[in-house]
């Protein structure tokens, strides 16, 4: 089969993030045909500044936009903050979505999940960042959604995802983004199967 790349992106900075725990799951448990690299330099990336946004931005902003680029597909785990992204996430996203015409995000696909505490398991963050995506016209896995709430009970004492349910969800999910992804470069006239 294909394999498909896939860039992984945590909205948190925390060493003991759940959400980039959630992503290192995703690599462990990614179906066939699938392969995921975490991205790792989201504190690096600069306030965005339009000043330097010239043809030679920041190198992080030009390292991000070249792994973006080169990537088949974009995985986010986002956490909420204050019922939406965190701004480190919005900030890397408002950097690699220029130049708008010809952004490393347009037409991007793109698989969204989050982990909170809470009973909500990010929700309206998970629609803030789908808002996001209109703009810069990025192909996003509508089903399933993956919404790990109650995350604390769904991991062990070393951050491992253990919870059975969370695991098949997330593996649908990127299952769904492989196919996507196969689908739009295969002819019109080609199945997904075919
Ligand atoms: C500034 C801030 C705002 C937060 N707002 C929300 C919120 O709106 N909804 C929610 O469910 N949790 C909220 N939380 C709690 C986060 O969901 C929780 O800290 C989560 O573990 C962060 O993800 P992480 O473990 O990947 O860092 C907030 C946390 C912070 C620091």
């Amino acid at each position: 089969m294909t394999e498909v790349n896939i860039l992984a992106i945590s909205g948190s900075l925390r060493t003991g993030s759940t959400n980039t725990a959630l992503l290192r799951a995703a690599q462990k448990h990614a179906p066939s045909g699938v392969s995921i690299s975490l991205y790792e330099n989201l504190g690096a990336i600069p306030l965005y500044n339009g000043d330097l946004d010239t043809d030679s931005p920041p190198t992080a902003v030009e390292e991000l936009r070249a792994a973006i680029a080169e990537a088949d597909g974009l995985l986010i785990a986002t956490p909420e903050y204050n019922y939406s992204i965190p701004g480190v996430l919005k900030n890397a996203l408002d950097w690699a979505s220029r130049p708008a015409q010809s952004s490393a995000l347009l037409h991007k696909h793109v698989a969204i999940l989050g982990a909170a505490p809470g009973n909500f398991g990010t929700v309206r963050a998970q629609l803030a960042l789908r808002q996001v995506f209109l703009w810069t016209q990025s192909k996003v896995v509508v089903r399933p959604e993956v919404l790990v709430f109650n995350c604390a009970q769904r991991f062990d004492e070393a951050d491992n995802l253990t919870d059975e349910t969370t695991i098949e969800l997330m593996r649908e999910q990127l299952t769904v983004l492989r196919d996507q992804i196969l689908g739009s470069v295969s002819s019109p006239h080609t199945s997904h199967s075919g």
